[in-house]
């Protein structure tokens, strides 16, 4: 069988060279590193080849800006990883893909991206691409997480799953559009929508464990959770919450950064931006670990019981890229291949999501709660 090869736009970038290496460990896939600056793809795609035998990386300059090098980049392959922070230039990258006839996965968190792909959904079916979309561990891994906790019961009646995110932000460094973007996002921040079903617009408290213990987090829009109890009916309670940076970011920099890009949208853009950077490097401190929690509850053989999963991994970074290699690995042996746009909690098998995490370097840990069976049941 020939080897796929795929395109990673931002392949450079944190989670883009998290991706190609794991795909280059456990894929025969090939792949082109692609972003604005052409001596960094050539670098790291130089180093790639290497370490891992066959020649497998090149490089090609591409700005999402500019559809023609979109154009270019895509004719040379079937599918493009979306890393990059370049949710401005969206519907240039969706659109070309479609015109060129190639597959696409992101791993953006992104409203306006929803919009835009939603937009798009006739034409990605017509031109017989396969749209993987909010790929990664959130978005990408909550409702997953509750899919795979379903068939546990005879009636799933609650699901919840928490986020925490303890980065070292110190080793980290990001393209300016990157910050660009954490702000745009925290300025849309959406708590939980949830119209159709029972789910208090609150915040919430999860035991993270021994190192960070109880922590109350807040409701976070996402749209594999909205959409959710379309499939599982019996779900009456769901949302998905997440944890904050630390204190200087999330008390101070947030209200008055956000209030003063309300006043002065352009003047105070730089400003926020970099008092939000040496906020989340200068105040977060070890132990560092993401951690992912579902707390589900319901009917089993008349009995009510709870289960706990917690996937975890110190960098939050490789979590996402592991999440999305995950994804990949069921894209690439066809099996959940179809034409159409898809959200990759809601198409990915979630048995084999999790196993594959976990041989990815992920650690998966699956309980029966007794103690919290008896708090949801009340609750
Ligand atoms: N789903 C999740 O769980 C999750 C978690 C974390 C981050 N993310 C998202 O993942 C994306 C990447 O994050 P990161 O930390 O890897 O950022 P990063 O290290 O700053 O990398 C961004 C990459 O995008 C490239 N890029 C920026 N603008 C571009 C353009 N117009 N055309 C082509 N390439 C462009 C950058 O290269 P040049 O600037 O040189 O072009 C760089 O290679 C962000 O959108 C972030 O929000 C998702």
């Amino acid at each position: 069988m020939i080897s796929q090869t795929f395109l990673i736009l931002g392949g450079y970038g944190n989670i883009g060279r998290l991706i190609a290496e794991l795909l280059l460990k456990q894929t025969d896939t090939n792949l082109v590193l692609s972003g604005r600056n052409i001596e960094k793809a050539e670098m790291l795609a130089a180093n790639f080849n290497q370490k891992y035998p066959g020649n497998r990386v090149s490089a090609q300059r591409v700005d999402a800006a500019e559809k023609l090098t979109l154009k270019n980049a895509f004719e040379r392959v079937d599918l493009v990883i979306v890393a990059s922070s370049s949710s401005e230039y969206m519907r240039n990258i969706a659109e070309t893909a479609i015109e060129i006839g190639i597959d696409y996965i992101d791993c953006q968190y992104s409203i306006a991206k929803l919009q835009i792909l939603n937009s798009l959904k006739k034409k990605i079916e017509g031109a017989g691409c396969c749209f993987i979309t909010d790929a990664g561990f959130h978005p990408g891994l909550p409702a997953a997480l509750i899919r795979y906790a379903a068939p546990y019961f005879d009636s799933l009646e609650k699901a919840y799953v928490g986020s925490m995110i303890k980065i070292n932000w110190k080793n980290l460094s990001f393209s300016d559009y990157t910050v660009w973007e954490i702000i745009e996002e925290l300025k849309k921040f959406k708590s939980c929508n949830c119209q159709h079903w029972q789910c208090k617009n609150r915040s919430k408290q999860f035991y993270f464990g021994w190192e960070f213990g109880k922590q109350t987090i807040l409701p976070m829009f996402l749209e594999e959770i909205r959409t959710l109890p379309q499939t599982i009916p019996s779900l009456k309670e769901t949302g998905f919450f997440i944890g904050g940076f630390n204190w200087f970011v999330d008390y101070l920099v947030m209200p008055l950064g956000l209030a003063a890009l309300n006043l002065w949208p352009q003047k105070a853009l730089k400003p926020v931006e970099k008092l939000l950077m040496w906020g989340l490097k200068t105040f977060s401190h070890p132990p560092y670990r993401t951690i992912l929690l579902l707390e589900a509850s319901g009917w089993k053989n008349e009995q009510y019981k709870a289960m706990r999963v917690e996937v975890s991994h110190p960098d939050g970074y490789a979590l996402t890229a592991i999440s999305t290699v995950a994804c990949l690995l069921q894209y690439l042996d066809s099996s959940i291949r179809k034409d159409g746009l898809w959200l990759q909690a809601h198409l990915a098998d979630p048995s084999r999501l999790l196993k594959d995490i976990q041989n990815l370097g992920a650690t998966v840990k699956i309980s029966e709660a007794i103690e919290l069976a008896e708090q949801m049941a009340i609750a």
